[in-house]
């Protein structure tokens, strides 16, 4: 019921079921999924209710970070965003505190230890995704032995949720190409390597001062992996906001979202909310029309939109609120979310009391940035096992980033091995650098003079890295400065002889939407505009009417559909083609698809009051307690996790920690003063048997 049964870019392969149960009833899920998304596609996300004030439990990050997602499998607490399914498996919620499965008594009753395994290998990497599988390209055609894990039953990390066409260099980084392709191309590539062994469902647990690394491998088997060079691209985990109903079921993370519609192809809601005007949220908005869910709006604190102007301005065009300079006050429901509440705010960030607004939906996304994740390799450093970082894990930027960031690191953990590598060229570093770049200015549109023959309008007016566009024109039309990419690209009409021929190679493959084709040829009152359009094919026909609008969203009028082609060539995007009027026929940048009704607030406004604002998920801390803490003197956060228990869950203080050190600087508290808590190992939990070599349940892994 929700599932994704169709969908423009992704293919939706069929798959044999497989029958566990939930509260006992008989349930189906796809064989291969994970526990949560069976879960979802069944209509439940609910998971349980805390133990301390019995609130509701549901996801928060799809990706073993947060534990709130635990659920009994055949009695043992696991986390449902990373455990598969099994044929027959009993699954129930937590209710309160998950009691321990009954023991034998007596030395009878104790499974035999067994000793535990120690690989060593010249290079370990822990993460598969983008950063992780470039440098395992690099070392493997060097002939280097590696072992690269990731905790995922699939690589790529967050490449397979990227259904969008990349930005950054064709040349360096797949530019214009699809993430879940550059996906795909980057696993096969390293799997063609012998030399390159990969474990999935393999859990890196800590660094130990032997420096070693544990890892618990397809859930079941504890190993000790013993590299000479450790090399971390772990990759990145979502922060965290506080708010009234934060915690409630439907207040997720936008990567897990993007895990649940993208990876899993479940439709976990009818009516979205989003905040954060990043890349993450801009994109996540993307995705949700894409699979069919409302947007019903996104608000973003700053006055401006920190991700790229052409993902908020296509998000813009299809309909889509944006609020800048607005925030969440409050996400409302009693079990799980039933609307959210937003307000403006003031130069100083707070709420405008007067200007609140309550809009209807069912989820709420939380995108407002990203922290890496790195305590493999501080842990590393500290303990002197030589080691790197790339990618997120180093420095969050695009995914694009995290590729050509990998790439640098195989080759120098190659020359760390004592391979000759050669010079790693200046020119490598320098893009390197170009592809982490935040957006630069934004200049005003410039709309084409010319009103004949048939041309480009580019509407990208924003400095990014970006350049396929300039890579497909068959006569070379479309320039940019080629020392840097971020440069904005300009069409020029005529080169060696040869002017535009309207082949809508650069419409289809702009990353950001961001061109169309205006051909006056056949009619020059009411030329045909091209307009990019990635969604299915049959949501338009010739014949129909649609409203138009220029870059930024705004309409300029009703057009009649001329044609929908959707060529092979194009890598599914659809081309549109409408006839406009002369007057504004070159301001067309995109269509809108979302009506004005989805997105239209509720005529009151609903909202919870802030002492139930919650810290700490997992102990369900508020930040009234910690803020009391702060109050009475408390510098050390020890002494708060005493005080409180926060940061003594599950998630081992993953979720609440930046939240706390922002409750400090609010209550006047220089970061200087403040003492951090120590991050000790294990930095995900697991049962202690796996320690003494007790293998766990049997998933039918057969890594290693
Ligand atoms: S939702 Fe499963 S660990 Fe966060």
């Amino acid at each position: 019921m929700y599932r994704i049964e169709q969908h423009p870019i992704l293919s939706i392969p069929a798959r044999p079921r497989v029958s566990f149960s939930w509260k006992g009833q008989a349930l189906e899920a796809l064989e291969g999924e994970t526990l949560s998304s069976a879960l979802f596609a069944a209509g439940e996300r609910i998971f349980g209710h805390h133990a301390k004030d019995g609130a509701a439990q549901g996801i928060f990050c799809a990706n073993g970070q947060c534990a709130q997602c635990l659920v009994l499998a055949d009695g043992i607490p696991v986390k449902s965003c990373m455990e598969l399914v099994r044929p027959g498996l009993r699954v129930e919620p937590v209710e309160g505190l998950p009691e321990l499965p009954p023991v034998e008594s007596g030395a009878a009753g104790l499974p035999e230890a067994r000793p535990v395994e120690t690989v060593r290998v010249p290079v370990l990497i822990i993460g598969g995704g983008p950063a992780g599988l470039s440098a395992a390209i690099e070392l493997g055609r060097r002939g280097i032995e590696t072992l690269l894990i990731d905790d995922k039953h699939r690589l790529g990390g967050k490449l397979v949720l990227q259904t969008h066409r990349f930005f950054g260099s064709i040349d360096a980084v797949y530019a214009g190409t699809r993430g879940i392709d550059i996906a795909t191309r980057l696993e096969t590539e390293v799997r063609s390597f012998p030399p390159v062994r990969v474990w999935t469902q393999t859990t890196a647990l800590a660094v130990y001062s032997d420096k070693k690394v544990g890892a618990l491998v397809g859930g079941r088997r504890y190993v000790l992996i013993e590299p000479q060079i450790l090399l971390v691209t772990s990759g990145a985990r979502e922060k965290n906001l506080a708010f009234p109903g934060n915690t409630l079921p439907g207040v997720y993370g936008a990567g897990a979202f993007q895990t649940l519609v993208n990876r899993d192809l479940v439709k976990p809601t009818e009516r979205l909310f989003i905040v954060g005007g990043g890349n993450v949220g801009l994109i996540a908005g993307y995705h949700a029309l894409q699979a069919g869910i409302a947007v019903v709006g996104l608000v973003e604190v700053l006055p401006e939109c920190g991700g790229y102007k052409v993902h908020r301005d296509k998000l813009a065009r299809l309909g889509v609120p944006v609020y800048t300079s607005h925030t969440v006050i409050s996400a409302n429901g009693r079990e799980s979310v039933e609307s959210v509440t937003i307000a403006r705010v003031d130069g100083t960030f707070k709420p405008v009391p007067g200007t609140e607004r309550s809009f209807d939906c069912d989820t709420l996304l939380i995108a407002v940035g990203l922290d890496p994740v790195n305590e493999f390799f501080d842990k590393a450093r500290e303990f002197g096992l030589p080691a790197f970082a790339a990618g997120d894990a180093e420095e969050i930027a695009e995914a694009s980033a995290a590729i050509f960031s990998g790439k640098i690191r195989g080759l120098e953990v190659a020359r760390a091995l004592g391979h000759d590598v050669g010079e790693i060229s200046p020119e490598w570093y320098r893009t390197a650098d170009i592809l982490k770049s935040r957006p630069g200015a934004t200049i005003h549109e410039r709309t084409p003079a010319e009103e004949s023959g048939v041309f480009p309008v580019i509407h990208c007016n924003q400095e990014i890295p970006c350049d396929p566009c300039t890579a497909v024109c068959p006569n070379d039309l479309i320039e940019m400065d080629e020392t840097d990419i971020r440069l904005l690209p300009s069409f020029v009409s005529a080169k060696g002889g040869k002017g535009c021929t309207g082949c809508e190679k650069c419409v289809a493959i702009c990353p950001g939407l961001a061109i169309t084709l205006v051909d006056y040829r056949k009619d020059a009152e009411f030329p045909t505009v091209a307009i990019p359009f990635e969604f299915l094919k049959d949501r338009l026909a010739a014949g129909d009417q649609v409203t138009v609008e220029d870059t930024e969203g705004n309409a300029l009028g009703r057009v009649e559909v001329a044609a929908v082609k959707a060529l092979k060539a194009n890598d599914r995007t659809v081309i549109v083609k409408v006839r406009a009027p002369r007057e504004y026929a070159k301001k067309i940048a995109g269509l809108r698809l979302q009506p004005e009704e989805a997105a239209e607030p509720l005529g009151r406004y609903v909202t919870r009051t802030a002492d139930d604002v919650i810290v700490c998920r997992c102990e369900r801390v508020t930040a009234g307690e910690i803020r009391q803490c702060i109050r009475d003197g408390m510098r050390d956060i020890n002494e708060i996790k005493a005080v409180t228990r926060t940061s003594m869950g599950s998630c081992g203080a993953k979720t609440c920690t930046p939240l706390i050190h922002r409750l400090f600087r609010e209550e006047g508290v220089p970061d200087a003063e403040v003492v951090d808590q120590p991050k000790r190992p294990l930095f995900i939990e697991v049962p202690l048997g796996i320690f003494a070599g007790l293998e766990g349940k049997d998933d039918g892994h057969d890594n290693a």
